[in-house]
C-alpha cells in the first residue's frame, strides 16, 4: 500500500471525522508535510477531505466509489477491488476466481461491457449507478448454490430500505422495481473448475439505478432510479454484508422474498417450450419456483423470465 492509500485508509476509519495530522504523522513514521502532500494528492483524485485547524483532516462520502471507505463500512470484511472503468465487474471477478482468489467484491464506476441475464447488456454509464460483484466461496453443493439469486434480491431490497428508506418490490426472479420501473437488476454466475467438475465460485453481480441518466429511448419505459445521491458506499457496503453472510442452508429470506414480492397475485405471462402462456402468480415455494395458476392448471416455474400483464400498481 502506498502511504497515500494508507492515509487514505486511516482517514476512512472514521468517516467524516476528523483525524490529527500529527496523529498519522506518528503511526506512519513521516512528517507532517509528507501527511499533507498525500492529502493534496487525494484532493487531487477528487476525494474530499476537509481541513479544520488544529484537528486534522477529515474524509466526506461524496458518492464516489470508494474502496476504503467500503471497506471501513464492511468492517473490513472482505478484499475490496474498486475501478474507474471495467468490461463488467462480474467478468473481472470470475478472472480473479480462476485465479484462485474467494471471498471479495469487485466495484466499478461504470462498465464498458456490463451484462445481464440471456446475454443481454446492461446499461452502464458513469457516475448514475452502482455497479458491483460478490464472488462468493462456496463450500456448498451446487443445489444450495442456486438458492443465492432469491437471497441476493432480499438483501438488495433489505439494503436499499436500510440506506435509503425505499421499499423496493421483488420481481421474480431477481429484479427490484420501485414505482412500476426496474432499478436494480442482478446476475448470478457459478464459476465451475474444469479439473475437477466442482463449483469454484459464485458470483453475484448487482446494478443499482442510483441517479438519473441519459437512458438509451429503447430502455426509458423501463428502467427507473431510486433518486439517491452520495449513498453508493454505504449501499454497497450494505449489501456486502449482507451476501457474504450467505451459507446455502438457512431460508429464513424466504419469508420476505413473498413478502415484497411485487408479482404474486398478479397476471404474468411466459412461454415453456417455445409456447406462450399466461396465469396468476399464486405462490412462490421454498425452492423460489413461481406457481402459476393457468387456465389448464398449475405450471410452476423454476427459471427463465416472466411479463407482467399490467405494471399498474407495482412498486
Ligand atoms: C439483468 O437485469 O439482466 C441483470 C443485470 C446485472 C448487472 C450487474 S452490474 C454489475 C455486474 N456486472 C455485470 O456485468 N453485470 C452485473
Amino acid at each position: 500500500m502506498t502511504l497515500k492509500d494508507s492515509i487514505l485508509a486511516c482517514l476512512a476509519e472514521k468517516p467524516g471525522q476528523a483525524v490529527s495530522g500529527q496523529d498519522m504523522a506518528e503511526k506512519f513514521g513521516i512528517s507532517r508535510n509528507a501527511v499533507w502532500k498525500s492529502i493534496v494528492q487525494l484532493r487531487q483524485e477528487g476525494y474530499e477531505i476537509r481541513s479544520a485547524t488544529n484537528r486534522g483532516y477529515a474524509l466526506a462520502d461524496s458518492g464516489r466509489l470508494c474502496e476504503a471507505l467500503i471497506r471501513a463500512y464492511m468492517g473490513g470484511a472482505a478484499p475490496v477491488y474498486g475501478f474507474d472503468s471495467i468490461d463488467s465487474t462480474n467478468t473481472e471477478a470470475k478472472r480473479r476466481i480462476l485465479a484462485g482468489e474467494s471471498g471479495f467484491l469487485v466495484l466499478a464506476e461504470r462498465q464498458t461491457a456490463g451484462r445481464g441475464r440471456r446475454g443481454r447488456s446492461f446499461f452502464s454509464p458513469a457516475g448514475s449507478g452502482l455497479y458491483m460483484s460478490a464472488a462468493l466461496s462456496v463450500d456448498i453443493p451446487l443445489e444450495q448454490a442456486v438458492n443465492v439469486t432469491s437471497y441476493a434480491a432480499v438483501c438488495v431490497r433489505r439494503a436499499i430500505k436500510e440506506i435509503t428508506g425505499l421499499e423496493c418490490g421483488i420481481k421474480w426472479v431477481n429484479d427490484l422495481y420501485l414505482d412500476g420501473k426496474k432499478v436494480c437488476g442482478i446476475l448470478t454466475e457459478a464459476v465451475t473448475d474444469f479439473e475437477s467438475g466442482s463449483v469454484a465460485g459464485v458470483v453475484v453481480g448487482i446494478g443499482v439505478n442510483l441517479t438519473e441518466s441519459a437512458v438509451p429511448e429503447e430502455l426509458r419505459s423501463i428502467v427507473g432510479f431510486l433518486g439517491c445521491e452520495g449513498v453508493k458506499n454505504r449501499l454497497a457496503a450494505a449489501i456486502a454484508q449482507q451476501l457474504f453472510r450467505f451459507d446455502g442452508e438457512d431460508r429464513s429470506y424466504m419469508a420476505d422474498y413473498r413478502a415484497y414480492s411485487a408479482v404474486l397475485g398478479r397476471e404474468v405471462s411466459y412461454t415453456v417450450s417455445g409456447e406462450k402462456r399466461r396465469g396468476v402468480a399464486a405462490d412462490i415455494d421454498d425452492a423460489g419456483g413461481l406457481v402459476v395458476e393457468t387456465a389448464a392448471g398449475r405450471d410452476i416455474l423454476r427459471s427463465g423470465e416472466i411479463s407482467l400483464e399490467s405494471i399498474e400498481g407495482l412498486k
